[in-house]
Parts: structure tokens; sequence; C-alpha cells
């Protein structure tokens, strides 16, 4: 019995082992700094150089350009700006020099069937603004940049000569509150290629709803306000939008600027987009007393009146993609009930055997 144990154990372990190492090599692409940023005053919240990752493309995809703005939040007051200035979310000094490139940004045909062999740059984020501000704190004692509107223009000049400028295809992507960057550079990136180039635009998890959290407060809209205040913002949202909305900071809400951006556009999102229900709809502060802590470490333990709550997310972010929807010409979307939130980094749910599907349809 003992033997036959350990003949079975090294039969999975040669049958399974080589795989294993295989799928677990990693590509790790360098950092490159934008060197003269500096001089446009395009710099981190404590003023380090921007950085992005590039991977080159080959074959029948070395004229074709994926970006991804990375996520991660954003700071929207002095004090949590000088907190983030001192990790890798707000300096390119403590972030990794090294990035993995997965999912979406894989190198492999079987991982990554449309993007493998473009090529792909990953755009770290630096700025807590989602790449849209342009403003300075300095009160003498305490210095921030809030240039992320300065960073994405550099980093673009920067790509445009090592071969970006003679772009084919080009998809804007991003995750977080790099989908939302998504949305707000969306038709500037089309405008600054060449206009024979096929630009369209991808946001994952970006799809930031304008809604009240269980205490009636809202407190996403209050964040993006302050953001929008600090960071020196509203100069840079979409002109047509801020024109025609009573309130112009409402346009940092991709379900007011949707209908102004005129690039091809997908929407990647879960309508149970799991950041969305901790931070929007039950944010601690609508939640006090931990009521909700339960059901939004497990679904499965959320009873009847939550569940409810939950599905008036899900109706209120199908409520503000209809006209988009309607309006199918501008693009698509993929919209599922995964709790999840940014599906196309992490190979398990861009594309493995059991990543999410719509009637048979995959993100991909
Ligand atoms: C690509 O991924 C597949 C599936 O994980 C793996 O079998 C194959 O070895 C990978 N190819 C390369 C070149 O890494
Ligand atoms: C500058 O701002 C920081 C952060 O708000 C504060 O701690 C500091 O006291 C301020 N310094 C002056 C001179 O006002
Ligand atoms: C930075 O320098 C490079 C090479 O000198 C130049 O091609 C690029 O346009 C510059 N970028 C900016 C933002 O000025
Ligand atoms: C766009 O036009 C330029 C200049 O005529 C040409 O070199 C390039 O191949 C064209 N690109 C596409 C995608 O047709
Ligand atoms: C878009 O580009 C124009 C110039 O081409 C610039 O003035 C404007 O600030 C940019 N807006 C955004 C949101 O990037
Ligand atoms: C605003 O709309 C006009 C007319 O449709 C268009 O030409 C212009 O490019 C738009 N501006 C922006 C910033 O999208
Ligand atoms: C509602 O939001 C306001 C403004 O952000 C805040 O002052 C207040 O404490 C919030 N109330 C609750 C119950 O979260
Ligand atoms: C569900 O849980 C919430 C939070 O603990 C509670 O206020 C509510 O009464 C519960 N509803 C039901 C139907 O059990």
């Amino acid at each position: 019995m003992a033997s036959l144990e350990i003949v079975l154990s090294l039969l999975f372990f040669l049958a399974f082992a080589p795989w294993s190492i295989y799928s677990q090599q990693k590509l790790l692409v360098g950092m490159t700094l934008v060197k003269n940023a500096t001089a446009h005053g395009a710099v981190c919240l404590d003023g380090s150089l921007p950085a992005y990752h590039l991977h080159r493309g080959f074959g029948a995809g070395v004229n074709n350009w994926i970006l991804q703005f990375e996520g991660g939040g954003w700071c929207n007051d002095i004090p949590s700006c000088l907190e983030r200035a001192k990790t890798r979310r707000g300096s390119t000094r403590y972030m990794s020099k090294l990035e993995v490139f997965s999912g979406i940004l894989s190198n492999n045909a079987s991982l990554n069937p449309d993007f493998y062999n473009w090529n792909r740059v990953k755009l770290r984020y630096c700025d807590g603004a989602s790449f849209s501000g342009d403003s300075k704190f300095d009160n003498g004692t305490s210095l921030l940049y809030f240039r992320g509107q300065r960073i994405w223009e550099a980093i673009i000049h920067d790509l445009l000569p090592k071969g970006l400028a003679s772009a084919h295809k080009a998809l804007l992507s991003g995750c977080s509150a790099g989908g939302l960057a998504t949305f707000l550079h969306c038709d500037n990136f089309t405008k600054m290629l060449p206009s024979n180039a096929s630009v369209k635009c991808l946001s994952d998890a970006g799809f930031f709803l304008d809604i009240h959290d269980i205490s009636l407060n809202y407190t996403k809209r209050s964040l993006y306000h302050s953001l929008i205040a600090l960071q020196g913002i509203e100069k840079n949202l979409n002109n047509n939008c801020t024109r025609l909305m009573n309130d112009p900071k409402q346009c940092l809400f991709p379900q007011y600027a949707l209908r102004y951006i005129t690039t091809p556009f997908f929407i990647l999102n879960s309508a149970y987009d799991v950041y969305q229900f901790h931070h929007s709809l039950v944010p601690p502060s609508a939640d006090v007393h931990g009521h909700w802590n339960r059901c939004k470490l497990d679904p499965a333990a959320c009873n009847a009146s939550q569940i409810k709550v939950l599905q008036g997310m899900r109706q209120d972010m199908i409520t503000a993609l209809y006209p988009f929807y309607k309006n199918s010409r501008r693009g698509g979307m993929f919209i599922n009930s995964c709790f999840a939130h940014c599906q196309s980094e992490s190979q398990d749910t861009w594309f493995a055997v059991d990543s999410p599907t719509i009637q048979n349809k995959v993100t991909t």
C-alpha cells in the first residue's frame, strides 16, 4: 500500500512537475524612467521621475501597441497624499523595478491570444489622481506634486519615437484607478496617434458609479469632488462634458463622460465589483458597527436584505450602462457577476479554462 502510494506520487510528480514549473515561469519586465520628465514638471507625488515598463512586440504584432494604466486608488487630501508619497503608490523610488507581465500583458500566445505579440506597456501610477491632476502643494514645510496629466503626456512623448508614432493598432487600457484613467484619456490618445491608426480603449473595473451608500451619503462623489479640487483636475476633464453638466466635477464619473467619448470603447466590469461594494456602497463610514463585515468577506454570508442592496448596485450599473449599450456601434462591454475587481491583469480571470464566461464568451 505504502509503495503504491510512493509510485503514484512519483507518477504524479513526473506528470505535473514540468508543467507547473512552466506555468510558473513569469515574464518580468524592467522599468524605464522618463529621464527628461522633470523639465516638463511631470513628476510623481514626491518629485521622483515617472516610469513605465515596455516589452517589445514581435512578428505580426510589431506595429501594434497596448498601454495599460496601473491602478491603486486615489489620495484626496494632504495627509493621505503625504503618506502615499512615501510608498510605491506615490514614488518610483519605492516601486518594484521589475513587473510581472501577465493576463493582457502576457507574451504567451496560448495565454493572451490577441495581444501577446504587441508592444505591451505598463504605465506606473504615482500621482494619486488617475493620471489627471495638474497642481502642487507647497506650504514651506511640505511639498507635493499633483502632476498626473503631465506624466501621461511625458510617457506618451517618450514612447512616440520608440515606435508608438507609427502604430497600426493601439489599445489604451487600465484597471481600477487606471480603468478610470482610460475614460479620461481615451480621446486624447487617439489625437496623439497617426490618423490612420486603429485606436480603441478598454476600461477594466473603472466604471465607478455615482451612487449613494447605505447611509444615503454620496461617499464616492465626495471623494471625487475633493480629489478634483486638491489636484486641479477640472480643467483636464472632457470639455464637452464639463460645458454641459450642471456640475462639471461630475464628469470624472464615466457614466457622465462616456457619451462624449468618440473613440471605440470596451467596458469590462463586474456588476458586483467588490471595490465598489466595499468603498462606494458600504464604506466603513456607513457601517460603523461592522454589520456588513461577514457579508463583505463572503457573499454567501449575506442575508436577504443585504443581497437586495447588492442587487440594487447591479441594477444601478445596468441602468448607467444602458445608453452606451443601446448605441453599441461605439463599443462593447463584458459585465459579469463575479465578486471581482480587475479581470484583465491576472491570468485566472483573463484567459484560463475556468475564467469568467457569458454565453461561452470569455473576456479576451
Ligand atoms: C505558454 O503557456 C502554456 C500554458 O500555460 C505553456 O504550456 C507554455 O509552455 C507557455 N509557453 C512559453 C513559451 O512559456
Ligand atoms: C504644512 O502642511 C503640513 C501638512 O498639512 C502640516 O503638517 C504643516 O504644519 C504645514 N506647515 C505650515 C508651515 O503651515
Ligand atoms: C525627451 O527626450 C527625448 C530624447 O531627447 C525626446 O525625443 C522626447 O520628445 C523628450 N520628451 C519630452 C516629453 O520632451
Ligand atoms: C499610415 O500612413 C503612413 C504614412 O503614409 C504609413 O506609413 C502607415 O503604414 C499607415 N498605417 C496604416 C495602419 O495604414
Ligand atoms: C487633450 O489634448 C489637448 C491638446 O491636444 C490638451 O489641451 C488637453 O488638455 C488634453 N486633455 C486631456 C484630458 O488630456
Ligand atoms: C467636443 O465636441 C466637438 C463636436 O462634436 C468635437 O469636435 C470636439 O473634438 C469635442 N471635444 C472634446 C474635448 O471631446
Ligand atoms: C456623510 O458625508 C459627509 C461628507 O463627507 C460626512 O461629513 C458625514 O460624516 C457622512 N455621514 C455618514 C453617516 O457617513
Ligand atoms: C441583515 O443584516 C443586517 C446587518 O446586520 C441587518 O440590519 C438586517 O436586519 C438583516 N436582515 C435580515 C432580513 O435578516
